[in-house]
């Protein structure tokens, strides 16, 4: 007989606006003449989509190079540098740009900066594709942080314009914030956060709190993801992190009453789909919420 175990779904699992509309472009985009989709790097940091989409004709190369002209090049939801999509043009190849429009809002922002004369300011990781692609609208002077103490050191500044990394943790954000205008005489901040990130974070948080074990699903090299999976164990819960219904091990749920569910930005639903049935398999009674 099967144990009865309690299955929660957080009420923003699977993609968020941003990342459905990328696949949707995708979709569209792979009309083009010779059956293949070009992605700089991979679309989404979901590696079991990302192999799936291949079988699909959906190709990640690292440089146009890669691409012969006439190609389909479909910019992913972090969007790319400015000098990438002139490139792409010079050389004859078709753009679909699936930069998320919350992305879009930050590289116009710090486009307005450089009219307005004020130095830009991005507050997040420099690594991240988001952050770089944001820097490449902003110029050459750009400053981007993540600490307090990158924030404690910046020398004075009389005019400067502020954007956060779309998927920063806002109490972070407003602490380096805080710091930052005590050296700016003119400091005009744009908060750029992504509410569907926060309210995904909120969810899990909210989750976290009443089960025995969090179960976190995502693409290991999905920042957001990780994110997530952080911020269970900081609550913590007994936190699993998966990227595929496989690697769930029954023994986990030992003792375990309540299961709460959440995933990354770019997790698919077909991926959530397998994860629930393999749970529904060594548990039951599963409540959506
Ligand atoms: Fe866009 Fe927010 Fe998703 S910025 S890509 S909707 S996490």
């Amino acid at each position: 007989m099967k144990r009865r175990i309690e299955i929660i779904r957080s009420p923003h699992a699977g993609y968020c606006f941003g990342v459905k509309r990328a696949m949707r472009l995708i979709g569209q985009g792979s009309g083009s003449p010779d059956g293949i989709v070009y992605t700089l790097g991979d679309v989404i940091h979901n590696p079991p989509e990302v192999a799936r989409l291949r079988a699909k004709g959906v190709r990640p190369v690292s440089s146009l190079d890669e691409m012969p002209a006439g190609a389909t090049l479909v910019l992913r939801a972090h969007g790319v540098h400015p000098d990438l999509v002139r490139d792409a043009e010079r050389r004859g190849i078709r753009i679909v740009d699936a930069t998320c429009p919350f992305v879009q809002r930050s590289q116009q922002f710090v486009r307005k900066f450089q009219d307005e004369s004020r130095r830009a300011i991005i507050i997040g990781d420099r690594g991240h594709p988001e952050v770089r692609s944001i820097a490449g609208h902003a110029g050459a002077d750009v400053i981007i942080m993540k600490t307090i103490e990158e924030a404690e050191t910046l020398e004075p500044l009389e005019r400067a314009g502020i954007v956060i990394q779309t998927t920063f943790s806002r109490p972070e954000a407003e602490r380096i914030i805080q710091v930052l205008e005590r050296t700016i005489g003119d400091a005009r901040v744009h908060d750029t956060i992504c509410q569907a990130t926060e309210a995904r974070r909120d969810a899990t948080l909210e989750l976290a709190r009443r089960v025995d074990l969090m179960l976190v699903v995502g693409g290991r090299n999905s920042s957001n993801t990780n994110g997530l999976y952080q911020l269970c164990v900081a609550v913590g819960v007994l936190t699993k992190f998966v990227e595929t219904a496989d690697e769930i091990d029954p023994a986990w749920f030992k003792g375990v009453r309540r299961i709460g569910l959440t995933t990354g930005t770019s997790t698919p639903d077909w991926i959530i789909d397998e994860v629930t049935a393999k749970l529904d398999d060594v548990a039951c009674d599963r409540t959506e919420e």
